[in-house]
Order: structure tokens, then C-alpha cells, then sequence
């Protein structure tokens, strides 16, 4: 059975997933069944560091979300629209969904899954939230038997890089951001990093995912980096702490489901768990009756570690689809969904 592709972008993280698409060593067994279709992008004379056949591009995004031939549509365009409107008309043509997209999904989140579960289609956005790092699913599937009481992340790596740069070899701020967007870390327009914004999409989401129910944007409170100074780092080190974009979601108290949810620097021991995440990396920290803590931790931002999480949602939708066709497939004998088989 293949599993043919629709790409939206052609970006960061578009190459990142072509790469890992077309890397004869990613040795999962349904890759060799996942064909990439169609690209759609915004130029075709631009030069590209891949190599996609030139007649799978098009500049015709909606000729993909409407192709019958297509069954899983990969939105890496970002933004919120055309975004929105194409993942819509996608889930309409009974497309299958994986997004990195956490500004559409934390604003239309809603009516993108309740249009899902109408069509009957998956939407998967791993990629989301904490780039590479296993956060999504896990809430949604290995967590859900506990009741979650905080989630307190570093969940922007562009901010993250810069405090740490800052913090290590002092630096112009100015200068460290631009590395980062060379680097592929920051958002096109970096005010939605430095300033919180993508910290707060992705909070909520997670917020929604660990305690249910919708978060307005409006409601959570952010408060980016722009006026952190090397003082008050330099400060806060003398004192024993580092200065961290924190990202916060958590119940009133543990009797009650009104949540609090904030985006703001904060003075962090060096002593906790979060003091030394450093550079790129991500972190979330979760707390839940009866689990108690758990942490994940790993690249939050880049081609590479975000691609890593749009592939393999890809590959879990096809595994589902693949189980859900009653065809549950073996491999050397052995079913696709062994773990054994997944580790070895
Ligand atoms: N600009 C984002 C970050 C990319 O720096 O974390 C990953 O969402």
C-alpha cells in the first residue's frame, strides 16, 4: 500500500523532512511505502539544496489539498493563512494532516479537529511544539491516565539560544539573533520569539492537551526578552540563578480546574532540573497525580529535530492506516508495531 504525500513549504523544515524522506538509512519498513507526490511552493526557479522532481512542484497549493491521489497532506508553511484554509480543505477531501504549525493550531485548533473528526482523519502536530522532542503524543496517549497539575517548559529555542549566549559570553543581542536565524532556529519574523508569542502558542496547546478544554490566547500572559540585560543576567548568576523564558501552564490549586497560564523571564535556581538547558534545547517539565514528574528533553527548533517529528507523524498515520486496512504488516516475521522492531 503507498502512502502518498502532499508537502506545503518547501522551508526549513520542508527540506529537513525531504531529506529524511529520501535518506536510504531511515530503515523504518513503511518508508519504502510513503512516495512524495507533490511540493508546493512559492517559487520554482528558486535554487534548492534538494532534489525533488521538478514535475511534483507547483506553485498551486490548492491543487494539492483537493489532489485525490494524495492521502496525507504535510502543512510546513507556517502562519496562520493560507495555512488554515488549506488544512481545512485537506481534512475536506479526507486528507490526513500533520502540521508544525502551533500559530494556526492554537487559534484554530477547534475547528480544525472538530473537522477532522467529522471527515474521520487524523491531524498530527508533533512538530509543533518542542521541535524534535516527544511531547505531543505522549500527553495525548502515555499521560492521559494521570490528572496533570503543571506544565512549565522552555519551549522557544531561539530565546533560549540567545539567554544562553548571553549568560555564557555575554554578547550582543543583536548579533546572537542573527546567528540564530542563520542557523535555522528562529521564526521568519523573529518578534514572535523574542517577544514570547511562539512560547505562548505552544504553551496553550499543551495547556489544552494536559488539562483539557480550549486556551485563549488573550488569556495567557506574555512577556518576551527584549529587555533582559546582561546586568541582570551577570545578577542572577551571582546570586545562584539563570535567567530562563519560562513557559507555564498550571491549575489554581490542585482542587480546581482554573488554570493560570504565562510566558515571562524567570530567575530559576541553578539547582532545578530546567537551569541547564542550554543553547537550542527544550525542555517540559510535567507534574501529575499519580506520575509526579516527568521531563522531556532534546532540540527544539532546527530542520533536522523538527523534521524528525513531522516524519514521523507521517509514519504513524501510515502504520494506523495501514492496521486500520486490516492489513497489519509483518516484517522478517514480525508485526510493524513490535517495539523491538522499532528499536532494533
Ligand atoms: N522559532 C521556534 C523556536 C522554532 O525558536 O523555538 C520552533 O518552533
Amino acid at each position: 500500500m503507498a502512502f502518498k504525500v502532499g508537502l506545503l513549504g518547501l522551508g526549513t523544515v520542508g527540506v529537513g523532512t525531504v531529506e529524511i524522506l529520501q535518506n536510504p538509512a531511515q530503515r523504518h519498513p513503511l518508508l519504502q511505502d510513503v512516495v512524495i507526490h507533490k511540493v508546493g511552493v512559492r517559487s520554482l526557479d528558486k535554487s534548492r539544496s534538494i532534489t525533488v522532481p521538478t514535475d511534483s512542484l507547483t506553485t498551486d497549493l490548492e491543487s494539492i489539498v483537493t489532489d485525490p491521489d494524495i492521502d496525507i497532506v504535510v502543512e510546513v508553511i507556517g502562519g496562520l493563512e493560507p495555512a488554515r484554509s488549506l488544512m481545512l480543505k485537506a481534512i475536506e477531501h479526507g486528507k490526513h494532516v500533520v502540521t508544525a504549525n502551533k500559530a494556526a493550531i492554537a487559534r484554530f485548533g477547534d475547528e480544525i479537529f472538530t473537522a477532522a473528526a467529522e471527515a474521520g482523519v487524523y491531524v498530527l502536530l508533533e512538530a509543533a511544539v518542542g521541535g524534535g522532542i516527544p511531547v505531543i503524543e505522549p500527553l495525548k496517549q502515555s499521560l492521559c491516565a494521570n490528572r496533570l497539575n503543571t506544565v512549565i517548559g522552555i519551549i522557544n529555542g531561539t530565546t533560549n539560544y540567545i539567554l544562553t549566549r548571553m549568560q555564557l559570553e555575554g554578547g550582543d543581542f543583536a548579533d546572537i539573533l542573527a546567528d540564530a536565524q542563520t542557523l535555522g532556529y528562529a521564526e521568519a519574523d523573529p518578534t514572535a520569539d523574542i517577544d514570547g508569542l511562539d512560547a505562548a502558542d505552544k504553551i496553550a496547546i499543551l495547556a489544552a492537551l494536559s488539562f483539557g478544554g480550549r486556551i485563549k490566547l488573550p488569556d495567557v500572559h506574555c512577556e518576551g526578552i527584549r529587555h533582559v540585560s546582561a546586568v541582570e543576567i551577570a545578577y542572577a548568576e551571582k546570586l545562584g540563578f539563570v535567567i530562563k523564558l519560562l513557559a507555564i501552564a498550571r491549575r489554581a490549586s490542585e482542587t480546581t480546574d482554573q488554570l493560570e497560564v504565562r510566558v515571562h523571564p524567570t530567575l530559576v535556581p541553578k539547582s532545578h532540573p530546567l537551569a541547564s538547558v542550554n543553547d537550542v534545547y527544550n525542555a517540559i517539565l510535567i507534574e501529575g497525580d499519580p506520575i509526579g514528574q516527568v521531563m522531556f528533553f532534546g532540540r527544539g527548533a532546527g530542520a533536522g529535530p523538527t523534521a524528525s517529528a513531522v516524519v514521523s507523524d507521517i509514519l504513524n498515520i501510515a502504520a494506523l492506516l495501514t492496521i486500520g486496512h486490516g492489513e497489519a504488516k509483518q516484517v522478517d516475521g514480525k508485526p510493524l508495531l513490535d517495539p523491538l522492531l522499532a528499536c532494533s
